[in-house]
C-alpha cells in the first residue's frame, strides 16, 4: 500500500498533485510518501510484536536523512554497512545503542568510530575482521560486542546479483567454519560474542529460504550453548520482496507468525534488517519526455532521468511501473524509455505499452524508493536530482538537487 493516487487523472503524492511539485522543482525528481514510510515501518514492526525485537531498518534502501529521522522518531534502530552510514544514523538522532553494523570490508577507523559511538554490535564476516575489530578495540581499551554472519548456503531464489547466503558469495563466514570461528572470538580479550547473524538475499517472494536459514542457525545455536557460549541476539538480516509488478511477497505477518512459532521457547532478540520492504514503494521517480522518436522497429520516449538517476533497470534488468503524471486516454504504444545518457544500457522500460506520451510529458517510475536515489552517481558529469518528502500537504525538500558548482567542489 502507498499514497500515490489518481484524483481525475492527475497523479497524487498524498495530498500533493505531482505535477505541481514537477513545475516547482523540476524534473527527475524523486517524491518520497512520509505516511506511506510511517505506515510500512508499522506494519513491519507490528509483524514480529509476538517476540522481544528490534527493527533495524537498512539504512543503504534510502539513506536520506529526512527518511532517516523519520523512521528514527519510530523507534526504528539501523542496519549500516559503512562509516558513511553510520554518520548518517547517528545525524539523524538513532541511539547507538540501537545500530548494527555488517559488511565484508569495514576499514580500522570505520570499526574506531563504531566503538566510539558504542553501537549494539558488528556483524562479522570473516576471521581476519575479527582480529582487527579485537586490535582496535584493544587500542581503544574497549570490548566489541560482536556476531558472526554466518552463511548458511540458503538459496533464495532471487537474481543472482543480490543473492548472498550462498557459499559461492563472498558473504559472512560458511556454516562449517563458524563454530571456530566462535571459540577464537571467546579468547579473544577485546571481543564479546553477543549473538548469531545472516542475511540471505534480497526481493524475496517466498518466506520459506529465511526459515531454512533459520532452522539452520537454530541447530547452530544448540552448538555454541553446548561449547557453553550463552549469546542474546539473532539477527536475520532483511530481504523481504515487495511488489514491482505482479510479485505477491508474503505480508510481514506471515513471517512473524512463522518466526513466532519457531522461537517460541528460544531466549534470544531477534533483530531484523528491512530495506526494501519499508522504503520501495515509498518513493515515484518523475522524469519529463525531452523529445520522442520512432525508427522502423522502436518507438523512443527519451527523458531527463537516466541511469545515473535509478540504475535498477540498466544492472539487473529490473522492472519499475510506469505511467503518466496526467492520464490522457491515448491509446497505448509499445515504447523504450531511455535516458540521455551515452550507453545503450541506459534505459528505465523496454518494450513497455504506454498511452501515447508526448514531448513535454511527464510520466512516474514506481517503487523508486529503495536502491533508487542511494545508488545514484553523477556519471556524464549530471547532477543528481532532488528529493521531496511529502507530508499531507506539506512538502519538504529532502535533498536539494545538485548544482554544476557542486559537482567540480572537490576539484583542484
Ligand atoms: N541487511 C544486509 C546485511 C544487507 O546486505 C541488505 C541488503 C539488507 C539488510 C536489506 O535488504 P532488503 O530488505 O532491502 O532486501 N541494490 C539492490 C539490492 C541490494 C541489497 C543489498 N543488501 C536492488 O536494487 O535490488
Amino acid at each position: 500500500m502507498h499514497h500515490f493516487d489518481y484524483r481525475d487523472g492527475k497523479l497524487f503524492a498524498e495530498e500533493v498533485s505531482v505535477t505541481e511539485l514537477a513545475e516547482t522543482y523540476g524534473t527527475p525528481l524523486y517524491i518520497y510518501s512520509a505516511a506511506t514510510f510511517r505506515r510500512h515501518f508499522e506494519a513491519f514492526d507490528s509483524a514480529f510484536k509476538g517476540l522481544d525485537h528490534l527493527t533495524c531498518y537498512s539504512v543503504k534502501a534510502n539513506s536520506n536523512l529526512s527518511v532517516l529521522k523519520l523512521l528514527a522518531d519510530m523507534g526504528a534502530g539501523m542496519d549500516v554497512v559503512s562509516g558513511g552510514e553510520l554518520f548518517r544514523a547517528l545525524k539523524a538522532g538513532v541511539p547507538a545503542e540501537k545500530i548494527v553494523y555488517s559488511g565484508v570490508g569495514k576499514r580500522a577507523e570505520e570499526i574506531r568510530q563504531a566503538l566510539e559511538a558504542g553501537i549494539l554490535m558488528f556483524n562479522v564476516e570473516s576471521l581476519a575482521e575479527l582480529h582487527k575489530i579485537d586490535e582496535v578495540a584493544g587500542e581503544l581499551g574497549k570490548t566489541a560486542r560482536i556476531s558472526i554472519r554466518i552463511n548458511p548456503d540458503v538459496d533464495p531464489q532471487t537474481h543472482p546479483y543480490i543473492s548472498t547466503g550462498m557459499k559461492k558469495n563472498k558473504f559472512g563466514l560458511d556454516i562449517e567454519h563458524s563454530l571456530e570461528a566462535y571459540k577464537i572470538a571467546m579468547e579473544l580479550d577485546n571481543i564479546e560474542p553477543v549473538g548469531m547473524d545472516c542475511h540471505i538475499g534480497s526481493q524475496l517472494t517466498n518466506i520459506d529460504p529465511f526459515l531454512e536459514a533459520l532452522d539452520k542457525l537454530l541447530k547452530f545455536y544448540e552448538k555454541l550453548k553446548e561449547m557453553g557460549l550463552e549469546i542474546k541476539y539473532l539477527d536475520l538480516g532483511g530481504g523481504l520482496g515487495i511488489s514491482y509488478d505482479d510479485e505477491q511477497p508474503p505480508h510481514p505477518t506471515e513471517f512473524g507468525e512463522a518466526l513466532a512459532a519457531r522461537l517460541k521457547d528460544v531466549p534470544l532478540k531477534v533483530i531484523l534488517e528491512p530495506g526494501r520492504v519499508i522504503a520501495g514503494n515509498a518513493g515515484i521517480m518523475v522524469t519529463e519526455v525531452v523529445y520522442t522518436k520512432s525508427n522502423p522497429t522502436k518507438n523512443f520516449l527519451i527523458v531527463d532521468g537516466a541511469m545515473n538517476d535509478l540504475i535498477r533497470p540498466s544492472l539487473y534488468g529490473s522492472y519499475h511501473r510506469i505511467a503518466e503524471v496526467e492520464q490522457n486516454g491515448r491509446d497505448a504504444k509499445e515504447y523504450d524509455v531511455v535516458g540521455p545518457i551515452c550507453e545503450s544500457g541506459d534505459f528505465l522500460a523496454r518494450d513497455r505499452e504506454l498511452p501515447a506520451v508526448e514531448q513535454g510529458e511527464r510520466i512516474a517510475l514506481f517503487s523508486a524508493g529503495a536502491y533508487g536515489f542511494t545508488m545514484a552517481s553523477n556519471y556524464n558529469t549530471r547532477p543528481r536530482a532532488c528529493e521531496l518528502i511529502v507530508d499531507g500537504d506539506t512538502v519538504s525538500v529532502a535533498r536539494k538537487r545538485e548544482t554544476y558548482e557542486d559537482l567540480i567542489a572537490n576539484e583542484l
